[in-house]
């Protein structure tokens, strides 16, 4: 009673008091688990792990189950050694061979092109750890099924291949040497997200960066900081603390803007703010970003912030106001020239900068969130990005486990680039068949997407694929729920020819801007014929020239990403000689080489950019 009386008159916040209390009780589980992502993960202190890391191979997760199934407490987890001549250890994680991380391990390990299933991976690391500080492990993805186990416990898992997640893992680190062991998994299963078929390499492995983040106690967490919708004189958003700590100061500061803004946390640790101001805008023509530091009681971080509106007019998209035409193209998550999931920055700038060159403002970053690099490099270059989660195809609409994994990785999605100007699309399916249970799962989904962020365009990728009477009609009745139309079709490739182009009519019987998300047709590179043969460069040249022509007529046409940028692997594509696991609808051979149609695009492109220049 003395206590409470003494916490009454020192007036010390109770919540306080009983969130350390239940931060102790927590501790004394001693176990981690996965917490909100540290947003703005490079602005940290953090230790790198990307490197040598050894692996396992295990095809029968023999070192995760015993022989009657049940789960092993010691497990390949615990990278056990013989100690003694005695002793049955029947692996060595330090012995065993080595791989590059981040990477997919099909492209690493020949023996393993075609493998789906376990991997281990073990990296030894050493930490000269402080009191007060917090250690967060961060992985930017892992395809798919991922186990986390540090000095041996386990500190949790994810699911879902291309979204990042972290751990607190302070308790489990020790001063001095480390190891980390990670069981990956990139079995495919009927509901998963995606499910059993894609038109993409199913990489599996660590396959972006990994680092041990080390934070105050308490740290900025996440923030906010954007135009409110059809806003230009005002910058608003959030910041948030991770303790639920009222009354610390956080200080907002944007130099180029005279701004430096003292903010009060709330007892949940989050302060909200509204700033008057008139930045520079964000266009692909001048890709403005400022530098915003974020000054808390126990920390400093940076970030690079564009500031832009986006939104629909009838059949306009309008960025700033403005009436624009996004000059797009579709890009996979490849690394150029030498296959394998793409990671760094240099992947990004080689891919992106091919975009600039064929003319584009707009990428669409297919079927599943990029990586990091991939979205701050397009919102450096001047390219405005379409964002999507891998709902593909049929996946299992009418289990709800499935719709909670979509749901995760769109939030995932959202909670990472929700301060990148360049993003102004969240798309939440791919192809997806009609039907009720779809129907329920996808309007769920863009009411999620559009309650995280109410700032940008939702839309998807539906599907034209029949034309009678050569009539071609957008009929889906996701339609409602999207802010932007957005479809593939694929004449001259899966139905009609390219002759046919020209006698087709189109109807989108909407209101809303069109954009044409998926067109195109294979090429081999340096394989040349007449324009009638299918395979050839002259064929793929033909395609694109027929349907610019046929789809610049479509009323409220207001954006294209052909499929695609670059040749990309597909366990899908078994024609020898021409195919050989490669999708070959890119514009650019797999070894970089451009195609005839790359130069059609670029054409397109250029003259779209004068006609737009008096919009
Ligand atoms: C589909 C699908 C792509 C696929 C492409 C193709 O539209 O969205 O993922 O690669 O067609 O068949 O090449």
């Amino acid at each position: 009673m003395v206590f409470y009386k003494a916490c009454i008159n020192k007036r010390v916040d109770m919540k306080r008091i009983l969130f350390t209390i239940f931060t102790l009780l927590l501790a004394a589980t001693s176990f981690a688990k996965e917490i909100p992502l540290v947003s703005n993960i490079y602005a940290r202190e953090n230790i790198s792990l990307n490197g040598k890391w050894n692996y396992v191979v295990d095809p029968l997760e023999n070192g995760y189950y015993g022989y009657r199934l049940e789960v092993l407490k010691n497990g390949f987890f615990k990278n056990r050694k013989a100690q003694n001549p005695q002793e049955l250890v029947e692996y060595n994680l330090d012995t065993s061979p080595i791989m590059d991380i981040p990477s997919d391990w099909n492209t690493k390990d020949d023996q393993l092109f075609f493998y789906e299933g376990t991997v281990w991976f073990k990296k030894d690391f050493e930490v000269s750890k402080e009191a007060g500080k917090k250690y967060v492990l961060y992985f930017g993805a892992a395809n798919y099924d991922t186990k986390v186990y540090v000095n041996g416990t386990k500190v949790g898992e994810h699911i879902g291949g291309y979204t990042p997640f972290n751990f607190d893992v302070t308790d489990e680190i020790t001063n001095g040497n480390n190891f980390v062991v990670v069981k990956v998994d990139n079995k495919r299963h009927k509901d998963n997200v995606p499910t059993v078929n894609m038109d993409w390499w199913n990489y599996g492995g660590i396959t972006r960066e990994v680092m041990l983040s080390v934070l105050p106690e308490t740290y900025l967490e996440d923030y906010f900081i954007q135009l409110p919708k059809g806003v230009t004189n005002l910058i608003t958003g959030w910041v948030k603390l991770n303790n639920p700590l009222a009354g610390q100061t956080i200080t907002i500061d944007i130099p180029e803007l005279k701004i430096k803004q003292k903010l009060l946390t709330d007892t949940d640790g989050k302060a909200v703010f509204e700033i008057k101001s008139k930045p520079v805008l964000w266009t692909p023509e001048n890709p403005k970003l400022y530098d915003v530091a974020l000054h808390s009681e126990n920390e400093n971080i940076s970030d690079k912030i564009g500031f832009r509106t986006i939104e629909t007019k009838e059949k306009q998209i309008l960025l700033n106001g403005q009436h624009i035409f996004l000059r797009g193209i579709s890009i996979h998550e490849e690394a150029p020239f030498y296959q394998g999931r793409a990671w760094s920055k240099e992947h990004a700038v080689t891919l992106l900068s091919w975009a600039k060159e064929m003319g584009c403002n707009y990428v669409r970053l297919a079927h599943y969130p990029h990586n990091e690099n991939m979205v701050r490099e397009a919102e450096r270059l001047g390219l405005m990005v379409w964002s999507e989660i891998p709902v593909y195809w049929t996946i299992s609409f009418d289990r709800e486990e499935t719709y909670q994994n979509a749901q995760n990785q769109l939030r995932d999605m959202i909670y990472r680039d929700k301060n990148r100007a360049a993003v102004i699309i969240w798309s939440i399916a791919n192809e997806t068949p009609h039907g009720d249970a779809r129907d329920k799962f996808l309007s769920r989904l863009s009411s999620f997407a559009r309650q995280q962020d109410n700032t940008r365009l939702i839309s998807m990728a539906m599907e034209v694929t029949e034309a009678p009477n050569n009539i071609n009609k957008l009929d889906d009745n996701m339609n409602e729920f999207v802010d932007v139309v957005s479809f593939n079709q694929y004449l001259g490739w899966y139905r009609g020819t390219n002759e046919s182009c020209k006698d087709m009519k189109w109807e989108v019987p909407y209101n809303k801007p069109v954009i044409i998300s998926e067109f195109g047709g294979d090429a081999l590179q340096g394989m040349h014929g007449p324009k009638t043969q299918r395979w050839t460069e002259e064929y793929q040249e033909e395609l694109y020239i027929q349907n610019l022509e046929m789809l610049d007529k479509i009323e409220g046409l207001s954006g294209l990403s052909p499929w695609i940028l670059v040749d990309f692997r597909s366990p899908r594509r078994q024609l020898p000689g021409i195919q050989d696991f490669y999708n070959r609808k890119g514009v650019i051979s797999n070894w970089g080489i451009k195609k005839k149609a790359f130069f059609v695009m670029q054409d397109f492109y250029n003259k779209k950019k004068e006609e737009y220049k008096t919009k």
